[in-house]
């Protein structure tokens, strides 16, 4: 028999069910003799060994299902060779777990941190499939995560909600989306739910030109402005400050719940016109998985059960050029994909008179 492990690690998404049940009807397809063991909270499970073995109803009706049936918790990567509060070795306790199962691999669900864990696990010699989770797309080596479109639906959803009471009042808003590191997902909704201007962290803003795009739009007429601004926009001056340097200012600056009220503050203190904030938060993680997230995940899982069974390890399943195909985990890790301020997606944006703040 052949017993493999499944997890689901860091921050959840609306997609994480309906690729475990592609991975596993598909398994339990191809393989005759094949047991599932699920491990709960990410890989806390597979240190602390807590897991269940999982029946084929398990990954049934799940499809639609948000969240994630195994449940899930953010282990950074950088304290796992740091032993836990009674002294414990994570990385022996994973491999002492997997082992101890006796499984044939570890199928790994999850995003930019979890993938450097799974490929921590390939070089101590487990056995890998991974599977590229997040809402953020980010993850190298891929064009699409499983959880992006989904986020993309809502958060564009909330822009398109601001749009008549912002017309109504004549005022700016600010919508915040989520992404510290990368701006695809505010990129996507933005334009999806037809913001005015778009500001994320890989191209910074001159609030000049931010205030600029505002009084243009007035003096067209249209007496309302969305913004579309990632959790991680930074200004043109921020960027060029040292992580140490920000700190400090952020220190003698007022406090702020975060970047779009310290923005709001700026463009209000400017204009004088009125500003107001919404944030969407971690609703942009919530709900049922969109339907392409759901061919996706389909698609994903599928492939995965298919290199397990061709015994082909130490890969992360990806999407290039429109079809699905593997990656080495060895070339993702540590590695960031990141919006080329040049690419073709900001050039369209742009031709269509969506501000960058720049
Ligand atoms: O990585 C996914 C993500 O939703 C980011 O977009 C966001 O910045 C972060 O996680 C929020 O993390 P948490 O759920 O731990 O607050």
């Amino acid at each position: 028999m052949k017993r493999i492990g499944i997890l689901t690690s860091g921050g959840d998404c609306q997609s994480l069910n309906a690729t475990m049940r592609g991975v596993a009807k598909a398994l339990y397809k191809i393989c005759d003799d094949i047991e599932i063991i699920g491990f709960e909270d990410g890989y806390k499970g597979l240190i602390y060994s807590n897991y269940r073995v999982m029946q084929p109803s398990d990954f049934s009706g799940i499809l639609t299902k948000g969240g994630t049936i195994l449940g899930t918790s953010r282990q950074p990567f950088k304290l796992m060779r740091i032993p836990d509060e009674n002294g414990l070795d994570k990385v022996e306790a994973m491999k002492s777990t997997y082992k101890k199962l006796n499984l044939e691999c570890l199928v790994v669900l999850g995003g930019n941190g979890s993938q450097k864990t799974a490929n921590l696990l390939r070089e101590e010699g487990l056995n890998i499939v991974s599977l590229p989770k997040t809402i953020d797309n980010d993850l190298w080596g891929t064009d699409m995560t499983f959880g992006f479109m989904s986020a993309v639906d809502v958060a564009s959803n909330a822009i398109g909600y601001i749009h008549t009471t912002a017309a109504s009042h004549s005022r700016v808003f600010i919508v915040e989306i989520m992404g510290h590191k990368v701006g695809w997902l505010t990129l996507y909704a933005g334009i999806a739910g037809g913001a005015d201007i778009i500001l994320i962290p890989e191209i910074p803003y001159d609030l000049d030109a931010v205030t600029q795009a505002i009084a243009a739009r007035n003096k067209s007429g249209k007496h309302f402005s969305i913004l579309a601004v990632a959790e991680g926009a930074v200004s043109k001056e921020e960027a060029a400050l040292s992580k140490k340097e920000l700190k400090e200012l952020r220190k003698k600056e007022p406090s702020y719940p975060s970047v779009a009220y310290r923005l709001g503050a700026a463009i209000q203190e400017r204009t004088g016109q009125d500003i107001r904030v919404t944030v969407p938060g971690h609703m942009q993680r919530g709900g049922e998985p969109c339907p392409y997230d759901r061919v996706l995940s389909t698609r994903f899982g599928a492939a995965a059960a298919r290199l397990i069974n061709n015994q082909e390890y130490g890969y992360m399943i990806s999407m290039k050029g429109g079809e699905i195909t593997k990656t080495a985990l060895s070339e993702i890790a540590g590695q960031l994909k990141t919006v080329d301020p040049e690419c073709s997606i900001v050039q369209e944006a742009r031709a269509v008179g969506i501000s960058f703040g720049n």
